[in-house]
């Protein structure tokens, strides 16, 4: 056996080659290589199965994650394609993250998990890895820990939930969780429809069956070349055969990628995010795959810094929404996976797109695209109306919109997001009301159903401090979308202008500005200072989000908050100052209040960016 020849080196840059990879040998890498093979044997395997290229398998299975409750077939299934294709799969552990079991908010972990992702892929002999995950946070947070490990990589996704059924009608998670909450506010459903409804609303396990976050994630790994196109890797739905078969068929690649090397970092270019943000906007995808695109494309070296808000923007104004789903629309992942999936939209939008950008089989998105046969849906069928042609689409363009920062005298820094297609009074797009302001999630819980709250559907509501370093909840919690208070909602409004430095759900609709920057907790915040009575102005069109003050004013409110600070402060203003306390805190929290940088620039941490520690800053006192 020519592992212990001592007079034939082990390559010590050898990247390739299983257990042979010389990642520490201390001095000593023969002995370091004899150790590892006898660990690893205990397990069971022959010296065969060690001579093949190995292939990681990141197991994110959590019974706090339904989300990923598939994830132990799914695993099985990639393992069949590895070794029928000549490799040996190992998994392996990262944590997991589900939306609703990760206090006090997925987004204050993702950082973490990207770093748990990272470091566990550089950590052992993986010669490429299979990243299975699904639910919100989990596929950006193992794309930035593969970007950053840049060893090959392929994504699986667990897969959309089927959606459920109540009083005839189908619902899912979680777009139908909110609209439905809000009819019980509004008095329209009692407490008996509310019991009914929570058994329907996921049915099945899987990710939200709605064109919410884990959705959008999903459509844009294929957009950014990193799931195949041959089979439906995005849409399969969680509990069927189809996403089994994809599994079984990454297994496959994943062997091929650790033959071709083709590393992420090399793979992805900005043609590819260009790419991934035509179909964020054509599928009308959340807004926290925005927050999720800064922060993976600010991990790679070459990329990071040059792509921006802006380059959002630019790419909305020539893209139309095509994919009727909702919240922008009306149907569930099965019908798009049903009417074509990606395949479909992504020739729906070929003329749009770079079809020179590489993917993971090796091949370009225009090779892949010209060798898949496929065939649109016979025109008059009930699916065929939900991928629209680019001759008719859903909506024009600018799905997704961001206010310029330099002239949005609220969001000055970062700017601040909008999803137009999901607003329900589309005159609020246009508007001026007078801001009814919100200190913090428990002001708002406090206030917002007060029947004396002086609030009328024009007013615009603010809610401050739910930014990425925040008040109570650090991680931007998805409070974004206010309620309509109660008084306003039992006389049938159903959408107001709400602004906050926070984030909704994908599921989610209404017309609501989001990741105003800087947060309120920041120092040059204006958000931070803007009080009730002020006049307010959105204009959509022109990406203007302004407060009608004066520059002098907007200094002196500064400067008073600044002071205010140094003096001390009532309870409340202390609460609100609490960056200041970032440097005494200790564990992961103090490292996330130290480090998170502004949602514009993805919330991750300034030292896991490309451009490291200096990276960050517009939140420092
Ligand atoms: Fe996991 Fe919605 S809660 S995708
Ligand atoms: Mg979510």
């Amino acid at each position: 056996n020519k592992d212990y020849d001592l007079s034939t080196p082990i390559d010590p840059n050898n990247s390739v080659g299983g257990l042979r990879q010389n990642l520490t040998s201390y001095g000593d890498a023969h002995f370091s290589l004899f150790m590892r093979k006898l660990f690893i044997k205990a397990m069971g395997y022959s010296e065969d199965a060690l001579s093949r290229p190995i292939i990681g398998i990141v197991n994110t299975y959590s019974s706090f994650n339904p989300c990923h409750a598939n994830m132990p077939q799914l695993m099985d299934a990639v393992k069949r394609g590895v070794q029928l294709n000549g490799g040996l799969a190992i998994d392996f552990p990262t944590i997991s993250l589900h939306e609703s079991f990760a206090s006090p908010t997925s987004m204050y972990l993702r950082n973490l998990m990207s770093m748990d992702t990272e470091e566990m892929i550089l950590a052992q002999p993986v010669d490429a890895v299979v990243l299975i995950g699904g639910c919100d946070k989990t596929t950006p947070a193992q794309l930035m820990g593969g970007i950053s490990a840049n060893k090959p990589i392929i994504h699986l996704v667990t897969g959309p939930m089927m959606p459920g059924s109540f009083q005839g009608t189908r619902v899912g998670a979680c777009t139908d969780c909110r609209n439905n909450w809000a009819k019980f506010r509004a008095g329209t459903l009692d407490m008996e429809d509310m019991a009914a409804l929570n058994e329907e609303l996921a049915p099945t396990s899987g990710t939200c069956g709605v064109m919410g976050t884990a959705s959008t994630m999903a459509c844009l790994l294929v957009a950014l070349g990193l799931m195949p196109l041959s089979l439906p890797s995005a849409t399969a739905p969680a509990v069927s055969s189809a996403r089994l078969r994809v599994a079984e068929h990454t297994g496959a690649l994943a062997v091929q990628l650790s033959q071709s090397q083709l590393k992420p970092q090399d793979l992805l270019t900005c043609e590819s995010f260009l790419n991934a943000i035509t179909v964020l906007q054509a599928i009308g995808g959340s807004t926290n795959a925005i927050v999720h695109l800064m922060a993976i494309i600010n991990r790679h070296p070459s990329l990071a810094g040059t792509i921006s808000l802006k380059t959002i923007d630019d790419i909305g104004r020539k893209t139309p929404l095509l994919v009727d789903l909702k919240p922008s629309g009306n149907n569930y992942m099965t019908d798009f996976h049903n009417a074509g999936g990606m395949l479909a939209l992504l020739h729906q939008l070929r003329p749009l797109l770079h079809l020179d950008a590489l993917t993971v089989t090796g091949r370009t998105l225009g090779e892949e695209l010209d060798s898949i046969p496929f065939r649109p849906l016979p025109s008059g069928t009930e699916l065929g109306q939900i991928i629209h042609p680019l001759s008719s689409p859903l909506y024009p363009s600018s799905s997704l919109i961001v206010f310029d920062p330099s002239i949005s005298n609220l969001c000055p820094l970062g700017g601040a997001v909008i999803k137009a297609s999901a607003s329900k009074y589309r005159r609020l797009l246009q508007h001026r009301g007078q801001a009814v302001v919100f200190h913090g999630p428990a002001d708002l819980a406090r206030r917002i159903d007060s029947p004396d709250l002086n609030v009328t559907p024009d007013s615009v509501l603010i809610l401050q401090h739910i930014g990425p370093v925040g008040l109570h909840s650090p991680g931007m919690p998805e409070a974004g979308m206010i309620p309509i208070p109660r008084k306003l909602a039992l006389q049938g409004v159903e959408d107001m202008l709400r602004i906050s430095d926070g984030r909704m759900s994908g599921t989610a609709g209404g017309t609501i500005v989001l990741h105003v920057s800087p947060e309120a907790a920041d120092p040059e915040s204006v958000l931070g200072v803007v009080r009730d009575g002020d006049w307010v102005v959105c204009d959509v069109e022109g990406r203007r989000l302004n407060v009608a003050l004066s520059g002098e004013e907007i200094e002196k409110r500064k400067r008073e908050r600044r002071e205010g600070m140094k003096k001390g402060f009532s309870k409340e203003e202390e609460e609100k100052g609490n960056w200041q306390k970032r440097e005494g805190m200790r564990g992961y929290r103090g490292l996330y209040m130290r480090e998170v940088n502004q949602a514009d620039e993805g919330a991750d941490f300034g030292f896991l960016t490309a451009a490291g520690p200096k990276g960050k800053g517009k939140g420092e006192v």
